[in-house]
């Protein structure tokens, strides 16, 4: 039986609307937003989040800011959206969906300059649409090919949360295991709770608990013990880029993961589609990585849980090496070896 997912992320006549992750599991509630600023703050905040949503959010985010301009010359019209867009570009530096989205709006701006602004506002609003059903064709894919690397029975340790609600449907790194349920394959999931935002306790196992997933929640720091234990046989995670090297950035302690995944023998697969692979950016060194407010440290969810004014580091994504990753599965495929190579062709038209 298919799953039902909640759409995250939809719009309609003007008005956004978004699934407010922060509030999950505890209420399930929709905001419906009008204002190109409550769209920048969703994502800053993290009430719409995972790569592939923020992409999707933007490019709707762009359509609500462009609503009221003028529209007597394209390039007045068009100087306007490019600053709207470099808005919402600064909400968050590491998901390379955001700006990978937000170029494809400006491009289809340009492709449509010599129609009427009225007409390539409507334009762009299909496109944004357009954006939203490609990624739930392109998740499905994804978990097609990563399913082909798993086997009824197995245990598959995860990491933040790549699911239906980071994407338009499905997930990256969590849709083989709503394939895999659509077989009635029992795929024992483990979910690591994901410090400091706890995705993974708030998302990921309400996620795969509606959908009837067989999901173990531990701590970050029961990942070893787990795979000492011999529970999981892979880990499958997501990623919010992946640089022309092969080296993913993906949420903190993804890393940490992938060392331990080595060290017990077990291969660490790389969900990503290919709005998430940034040829530009040459290696992991390159990508930037977002720093966080320590308050998501000190005092999390409301309680304080460490001294005031004491020093925090809080980077949200960490860069795993090429070499820790045993494939990249994307929707045109599962890539192993030699990133450098095989990442470009998958763009050859
Ligand atoms: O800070 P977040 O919650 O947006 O981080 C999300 C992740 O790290 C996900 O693993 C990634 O974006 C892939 S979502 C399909």
């Amino acid at each position: 039986m298919e799953t039902t997912f909640l759409q995250s992320v939809s719009y309609d006549n003007g008005v956004l609307k978004i699934l407010d992750q922060t509030k999950i599991p505890n209420v399930t509630e929709f905001i419906a937003i009008t204002k190109i600023e409550d769209v920048w703050d969703a994502i800053k905040q993290l009430k719409v989040r995972g790569a592939p949503a923020i992409g999707i959010a933007a490019a709707y985010g762009l359509v609500v800011g462009i609503q009221d301009l003028p529209e007597s010359s394209f390039s007045e019209f068009y100087a306007l959206l490019e600053k709207q867009a470099d808005y919402l570009a600064a909400s968050r530096p590491t998901a390379v969906n955001l700006f990978w989205a937000l170029k494809r709006m400006k491009e289809r701006a340009l492709a449509e300059q010599d129609q009427p602004v009225a007409k390539i506002k409507k334009a762009l609003e299909h496109e944004a649409h357009l954006i939203r059903e490609e990624d739930e064709k392109v998740c499905r894919s994804i978990g097609e090919h990563a399913l082909t690397l798993l086997h009824d029975g197995m245990g598959i340790l995860t990491h933040c949360n790549a699911g239906g609600i980071a994407t338009a449907r499905y997930g990256t790194a969590l849709a083989p295991l709503y394939l895999a349920k659509e077989k009635g394959w029992n795929i024992k999931v483990f979910a690591d709770e994901t410090r400091p935002l706890l995705q993974g306790a708030r998302l990921t196992a309400w996620e795969l608990m509606q959908a009837g997933i067989d999901i173990t929640l531990i701590t970050d720091s029961m990942a070893a013990m787990v795979m000492q234990r011999g529970l999981v046989q892979a880990v499958m995670v997501g990623c919010d880029r992946v640089a022309a090297n092969g080296d993913v950035a993906n949420k903190i302690g993804t890393y940490g993961v992938a060392l331990l995944a080595k060290a017990h023998n077990i291969p660490f697969y790389v969900a990503a589609p290919l709005s998430t692979i940034d040829l530009e950016t040459k290696t992991g060194a390159d990508i930037p990585i977002e720093e966080r407010d320590p308050a998501e440290i000190t005092e999390g969810f409301g309680k304080r849980t460490a001294p005031e004014g004491v020093k925090v580091f809080n980077p949200a994504f960490d860069v795993t090496p090429n070499e820790l990753v045993t494939a990249i599965i994307t929707e045109k495929g599962i890539l192993n070896g030699n990133y450098q190579e095989s990442l470009p062709r998958l763009f050859d038209r």
